[in-house]
Parts: structure tokens; sequence; C-alpha cells
């Protein structure tokens, strides 16, 4: 069964916008859990716009399920993942000023600094994905690396699935396979909702956990975060 993992990080962004602690991103993600999410997912970027290093410390000893922690592998992050010891990190190459992440590592090009990093994570008994875009180059060189897993940008599934859902699957057919033919875990995320989650997870049942944030909270305005949560799960269940 593939795991559905919340990202809070709009939590965090709509707490920011006011200063206060409304709404508390702690209980937020609790909630998440009792609710069913199999995972939390933050996404601290250097400037804190959304997510804190507080709230990563706090939250490390919140969570009761998975605690999945991405982002770029720059000395200040490796040194806060480190000390949380969460059970996955995922290195995502986005820069600063990056609005969302937007496309995966070149694994082949930086094969030598991931592999440095990836084994200073597992030396410390922590998971490692690669977010890499849907080419199975990439994935083959994120196995070379020392990753455990893989997560496929799914940005453009999301896009292409509007106009031809069929494409879409097949555009990222050969790097899931590859995933699963090296025996590296498979996740998956960026722009997946409720109406284009289903047909992929049909497509690759073999993926360990999508991680959602921006559809799933925008969902949860109309429907609750409750009711949202059952949703998700009900479509992951539901293709597997
Ligand atoms: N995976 C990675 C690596 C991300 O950077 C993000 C966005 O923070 C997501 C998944 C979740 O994407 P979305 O918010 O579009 O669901």
């Amino acid at each position: 069964m593939t795991r559905l993992s919340v990202n809070i990080n709009k939590i965090a962004t709509l707490r920011n916008a006011r200063g206060g602690n409304l709404p508390d991103v702690e209980l937020f993600a609790r909630d998440c859990e009792a609710y069913g999410a199999e995972g939390i997912t933050v996404h601290p970027r250097p400037d804190e716009r959304h997510i804190r290093r507080t709230d990563v410390y706090a939250l490390k000893s919140l969570v009761q399920t998975e605690f999945n922690i991405e982002g770029n592998p720059e000395p200040e992050f490796i040194d806060l993942v480190l000390n949380v010891k969460p059970h996955q990190v995922t290195l995502v190459p986005d820069a600063r000023e990056q609005l969302t992440s937007n496309h995966g590592w070149d694994t082949r090009a930086h094969q030598a600094k991931l592999a440095t990093i990836i084994q200073r994570f597992k030396n410390a008994g922590i998971r490692v994905s690669v977010f890499v875009d849907p080419d199975p180059v990439m994935v083959e060189y994120a196995a070379r690396a020392g990753s455990d897993r893989v997560e496929l940008y799914t940005g453009p599934y999301a896009e292409m699935y509007d106009n031809d859902p069929q494409r879409a699957i097949e555009y990222y057919r050969s790097a899931a396979e590859k995933a699963r033919d090296l025996g590296l875990g498979l996740n998956a995320g960026h722009d997946l909702n409720l109406r284009n989650l289903p047909d992929f997870i049909k497509a690759f049942p073999w993926v360990d956990e999508v991680s959602i944030g921006h559809a799933l909270i925008a969902d949860a305005l109309y429907l609750g975060i409750q009711e949202t949560i059952k949703q998700y799960k009900y479509a992951l269940s539901n293709s597997n």
C-alpha cells in the first residue's frame, strides 16, 4: 500500500502571515496523523518563510508516524537533519529563492557530491531519498550514489494529465520501472491531487509513498482536514 505523507509547509505559511501561532503547526501535524496520515513532511528553507528550524525540532518529538525532512543539502540543512534524525531525508536541488521545487537532481553530474552526503545520512540511520525527474538514467545514478529511494518529481505528470492522462503515465513508466528493477524504494510528489493520484498509483502500484501538500491543504479548505485525508487515503487504497 502506498503511504500518504502530508506536507505541512502551507500551514506554517499561514501561521507566519500573522506572527502568532494560528494555525498551530504541531497540533495540525498530530491531527493529520490522528486522521490517518502515515507520515509528515516538512521542507525547511534557509529563509524560514514557512517551516522554521524550531518547528522541525518540535515536530521530531511529536510525530508518531514517519517524519520526512526535504531540502537542499547545504551545510545548515545537513546539520539540522543530522541533529533531528528523521526517518527519511529527501534531497532536493532547489535554489534559495525558488518558489517551490521544480526539477530533480542531475544525479550523474552530482554523483560524487550526492554519494558523500548520502553516506553521512545513512551512517546516522536516516533513510535517503533523492528527488529526480522521470528519467531512468537519473534513477540509475541515484542508486549508484547509494540512495535508498528516489522521489519522482510529478509536476510534469500533473501538467500533462489534464490533457492526456495516458501520455502522462507513459512519460513516467521507464523511470518508475527502473527504480523497481534496481530495488530502489519509490516515492512521488509535487502537484498530486485527488484527480490525478489514482491513475498514477494504478499504473505504478509499487510507489511506497506520496508526499502531498498544496492541493491537499487547498482541498481541506472545503472538506476539512479529516475528510480530506480520508479521501486521499481512499484514492490510494482504491488504486493499489
Ligand atoms: N516533494 C517535494 C520534494 C517538494 O518539494 C514538494 C513541495 O514542497 C512536494 C513533494 C509536495 O508538492 P505539493 O505541495 O505540490 O503537493
